[in-house]
Formats: structure tokens, C-alpha cells, sequence
């Protein structure tokens, strides 16, 4: 469907060496997109990257630091000297630090803003002012979480700010890249079996039973990715089980 169809398309992803970021490059690739496998963790991007390619896909590995802005910019730099253009920017990398209330440590607060908010903010500044020049629009995806709606009693004080802020510079962007024909929006995931989530939740608090997979959020991405979401920006799109009525 030519809705659906992203050859021809570049797509950068941060944190795709693993998880919702690899199961997101994955299935942009198997519609027909060039993937740009960002990570710190360059050995699993590189790895992950050859995997794609073997399956007769487009992919690349490049390594970035998402807390640092130079790093950033050679990132974009990189893609942008190898494709000439980025369609589709999905950021993902974040970490999770699962400080609560009353005993939360300044450095840690720091540092996941840092990764998970200031890293999404920076990547997408300097990937839209490209799609901007680019005049052809753009999509662009952020990772947020639940926990960026609710705060709550389950996940760090400091996530659930970043996650927050996700959602609201998401918005901002929006705004901004609208008129350029670039959306712009945040995914909220509940539990999603990942790395990052081993052993921390119980599936039977949701209401579907059972854990998100990394594909159930990279689906999403792949619609928020496509033409099928042309007219949807600024959302935040909850991908829980129903946890959220729980
Ligand atoms: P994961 O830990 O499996 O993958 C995260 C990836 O990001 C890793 O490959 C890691 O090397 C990379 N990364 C970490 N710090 C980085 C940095 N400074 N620069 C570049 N790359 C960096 O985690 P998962 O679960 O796949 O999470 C992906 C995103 O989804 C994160 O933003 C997370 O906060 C969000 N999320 C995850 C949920 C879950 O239940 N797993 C729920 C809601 C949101």
C-alpha cells in the first residue's frame, strides 16, 4: 500500500542496538526504509545492523551518545553525509532509573534528564531544522512512557519528569514543524518486556495479562513513521494493554 511504503525513506533511530529501538529499525527496514542504528553500545549496533543488512535490508550502524551534544551532531553529520537526508527520526534512547520519593539523588535526576529529555530535544532540534531546509517534510517519533501522563507510585520520580517533558517539547516541536508538513509525536508505553524492565513489574496488573512486546510499540512507530499519520501531530499515543485503567 503506497500508504504504507517508506522505500526511498532514511530513518535515524537512537537506541535501536536493542529493544523498542531495534524492533522499530527492524520494521521500518522491512518496509523499505535505510536505518541509521544509533546507540552508545556501537558493538550491538554494529552486530544488529549486519543482522538487517544479511535479511537484504538497508542498514548502518553509527555510535552516539544522546547526553552529549557533540556527539549528536556527528551523528546527524554522519547520516546526513551518507543518505543526504533524514525522513523519519525516532528517538528513542533513554535510560531508567528507578529512584523514588524520598530518597532520590540529585546526580541521578541529573542525568536522566539529561539522556532521556535534553538528548530528545537536542536530536530533534537539529534533525528538524534539516527536514525544514529539506522541504520535504518529515516525521518524527519521541519515546515517552506512561509513567509521562501519571507520574505514579511505580517508576522513578526523575523518569517520569524526563518522560513528561517528552511529551511536551513533543508538542512544542509540533507546533513548529507543522507548517513545514514535518509531525511530530510522542508514543507512551506501559510495561514492555525490554531489557530495561526485567523483573521490575507484574504482568497481571494489566488488563490484557501479559507484558507489551518491543513490536507492539515499533508498530505504532511504523504508523506514526508512514503516511498513514500525515494529519496526526502533537499526540501522545498510549500503547499499554489497558494499563492505564488499572
Ligand atoms: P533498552 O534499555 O532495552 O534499550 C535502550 C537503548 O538505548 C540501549 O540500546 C542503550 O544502549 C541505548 N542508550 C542508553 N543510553 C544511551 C545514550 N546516552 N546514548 C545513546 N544510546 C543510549 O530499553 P527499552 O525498553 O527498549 O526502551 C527504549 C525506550 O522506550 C526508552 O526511551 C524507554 O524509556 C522507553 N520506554 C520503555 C518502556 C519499557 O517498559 N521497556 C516503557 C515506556 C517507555
Amino acid at each position: 500500500m503506497e500508504y504504507m511504503d517508506l522505500s526511498n525513506k532514511v530513518a535515524l533511530i537512537t537506541g535501536a542496538a536493542r529493544g523498542i529501538g531495534a524492533a522499530s529499525a527492524e520494521i521500518l527496514s522491512a518496509h523499505g526504509a535505510s536505518v541509521v542504528v544509533a546507540d552508545i553500545n556501537i558493538e550491538l549496533a554494529q552486530s544488529f545492523a549486519e543482522e538487517l543488512n544479511k535479511k537484504g535490508r538497508q542498514a548502518t550502524a553509527v555510535k552516539v551518545d544522546v547526553s552529549n551534544a557533540e556527539s549528536i551532531e556527528q551523528m546527524v553529520k554522519f547520516t546526513l553525509d551518507k543518505y543526504k537526508v533524514i525522513d523519519i527520526l525516532v528517538n528513542n534512547a533513554g535510560i531508567l532509573d528507578n529512584d523514588k520519593l524520598p530518597q532520590i539523588k540529585l546526580e541521578n535526576w541529573e542525568r536522566v534528564m539529561k539522556i532521556n529529555l535534553t538528548g530528545a530535544y537536542l536530536c530533534t532540534k537539529m534533525v528538524i531544522d534539516e527536514m525544514i531546509k529539506n522541504n520535504k517534510g518529515g516525521k518524527i517519533v519521541n519515546m515517552s512512557s506512561m509513567s509521562g501522563k501519571n507520574g505514579g507510585p511505580r517508576i522513578g520520580i526523575d523518569y517520569a519528569a524526563s518522560k513528561a517533558g517528552v511529551i511536551s517539547i513533543t508538542k512544542s516541536f509540533a507546533y513548529y514543524g507543522a507548517p513545514y508538513g514535518i509531525t511530530v509525536n510522542s508514543l507512551c508505553p506501559g510495561f514492555i518486556a525490554t531489557d530495561m524492565t526485567t523483573g521490575l513489574f507484574d504482568p497481571e496488573i494489566v488488563p490484557m495479562k501479559r507484558f507489551g512486546t518491543p513490536e507492539d510499540v515499533a508498530k505504532v512507530v511504523y504508523f506514526l513513521s508512514s503516511s498513514l499519520s500525515d494529519y496526526v501531530t502533537g499526540t501522545a499515543v498510549d500503547v499499554n494493554g489497558g494499563l492505564l485503567m488499572s
